[in-house]
Formats: C-alpha cells, structure tokens, sequence
C-alpha cells in the first residue's frame, strides 16, 4: 500500500477491513464456529459493498486504486499567481442579495468548522429574502459516506434540499451564485479532463457553470487528494478566506444590515 496515496487510501483501508471479516469467517470455518462464520462473512461483505460504492463515487476501478498511480500535480504557484480574486462577507452579502437562485455546497471544511447551524441559518435568511436555496451533495463530500446529509440533518435542513450529484448538475446553468463551504476534490474541474491525476474521472459538481462562485476556506491549500485546484483561479470564482464558521456567520450579519 505504500504507493497508494489520497482520494485512493480511504477506499483500500475499506478493502483490507473487509479481508478481516473473510479472515474470520473462514478462521470460523476451522473451528466449526458458527458466530465466527456470520459475523466475520458479514464484515467481509459490508467492507466489499463499501469498496465498490466508494470506487463507484470515484468513477474508479479497483485495479486502478491497488496499481494505477497519479500523474504529475501541476504546480499551485504558476495557476493561482495573480489570478486569484479574494472578497469580503459585505460583498458577498451584496451578491446574494441579488440572487434568485443560491445552491450552497458543503465539504469536509464544514466538518472541520462545525458549521451546520451556521449554514442552515444563512440558508434560513436567504429564503426569507425570497432566495431559492438548495444544497449540492456529493457522494464522497467529507470523510466517510454521508457526511454532509448527517451534519445537515442535525442542523434542521429538509432532506428534500439536499440534492444529490445527478440532481443538482444540470441546475447550475441558471445558478446565480453557489457558496463552497470547505469543499475542494469535489469541486476541481482537474477531474473532467485528461490530465493523469488521483481524482481524475471522479465525477464532480460543475460548481464553475454558475454565474458566480464563492469559495470560503482558509488558504489555497490542496484538499484530501493534494492537488491544486484551478476552479480557484477561475473569471467567476471569489475566494472568501476564513473559517467556515466564522465567515457564514459574517456573511448573515451582513446580509441582515441590508
Ligand atoms: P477536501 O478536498 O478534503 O477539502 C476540504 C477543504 O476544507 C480543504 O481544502 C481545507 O482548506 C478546507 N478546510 C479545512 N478546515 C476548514 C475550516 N475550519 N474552515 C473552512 N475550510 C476548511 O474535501 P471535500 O471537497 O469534501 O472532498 C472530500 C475528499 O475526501 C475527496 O478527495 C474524497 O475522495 C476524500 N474522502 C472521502 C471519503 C468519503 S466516503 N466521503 C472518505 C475518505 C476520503 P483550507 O485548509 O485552506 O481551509
């Protein structure tokens, strides 16, 4: 495993889990032990179903995750020089008060900020100014499988307003604004193209056919996968550095000063 790295580790932790479950079964085998054959088999095949769902996510085959190996990573230094446009939560404030349609995308960073409620209060005050608001969920968003679906439901979101990766790809041509909330893999246009890459084929949401995007992290440090992400250095992206937290709940005072 010590070539494996990024996007790919998580789905071979999963692998290796699921030969523990075999293991047992077939220890139980040899022992005659009835316990040991169920359990074990019912490890074995949760970690297989596991494996196959999240190379699926992926648009990877598993031969490809055990010996493909990811190109070369362009370096973030000639992309992002002089092309990233930094904004204000005043600004953004501004820009989503002229939306009619906001779709708002979580990533591990809102896990990472706890910022559920924070999100779902923007998300609360954007329909109040009569803004459609939906959120954009993509299967491997975060860290384990649905991550974000969980962390919204605590936070009192409806489920009918999270839409999955094939319901909410063909919205954002008549998207006015999307907010990335710390995501970043499941929003690089890398994937898309034929550059040899860890996430390349992963299908991702086409965060960049909205009129405007913003994007609130901390830096333009790479995601899980390590690698830069142009959306970043894009005509319609702004970057909006903070925590996660911390600049949704700007952002909603400053929406309610308007
Ligand atoms: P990532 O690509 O990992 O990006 C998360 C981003 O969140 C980082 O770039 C980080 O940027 C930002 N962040 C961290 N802390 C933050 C904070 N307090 N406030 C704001 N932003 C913060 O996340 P993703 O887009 O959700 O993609 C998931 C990745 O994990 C994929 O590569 C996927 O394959 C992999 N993965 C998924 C799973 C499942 S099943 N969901 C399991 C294992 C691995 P800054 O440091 O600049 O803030």
């Amino acid at each position: 495993v010590i070539p494996i790295g990024g996007a790919d580790m998580p789905v071979v932790v999963a692998l290796l889990n699921s030969y523990s479950g075999l293991a047992a079964a077939a220890t139980g085998f040899v022992l005659m032990n009835h316990v040991l054959i169920i359990s074990g088999a019912l490890v074995g095949a949760s970690g297989l179903i596991l494996t196959q769902l999240m190379c699926k996510a992926m648009n990877r085959s598993l031969p490809m995750v055990l010996f493909g190996v990811g190109g070369p990573a362009m370096r973030a230094e000639d992309l992002y020089e002089g092309r990233v446009k930094t904004t204000t939560p005043e600004e953004v404030a501004l820009l989503l008060d002229g939306a009619r349609r906001v779709v708002i995308v979580p990533g591990y960073g809102m896990a990472v900020a706890q910022a559920q409620h924070a999100v779902a209060e923007l998300a609360h005050r954007l329909e109040q100014r009569g803004v459609e608001v939906v959120f954009g969920i993509h299967p491997v968003a975060g860290r384990m499988p649905g991550h974000m679906n969980v962390l919204l439901a605590e936070a009192n979101v409806p489920y009918e307003k999270l839409l999955t990766l094939e319901e909410v790809n063909p919205t954002f041509d008549y998207t006015d604004v999307v907010v990335i909330n710390g995501a970043n893999d499941i929003v690089n246009p890398v994937a898309r193209t034929n550059t040899p890459s860890l996430i390349a084929g992963m299908p991702i949401l086409d965060v960049d056919r909205a009129r405007s995007v913003v994007v609130i992290k901390r830096s333009l440090s790479p995601g899980f996968a390590g690698i830069p992400n142009p959306l970043f250095a894009a005509d319609n992206v702004l970057m909006l550095f903070g925590d996660g937290k911390r600049m949704v709940e700007e952002l909603t005072e400053a929406l309610k000063s308007l």
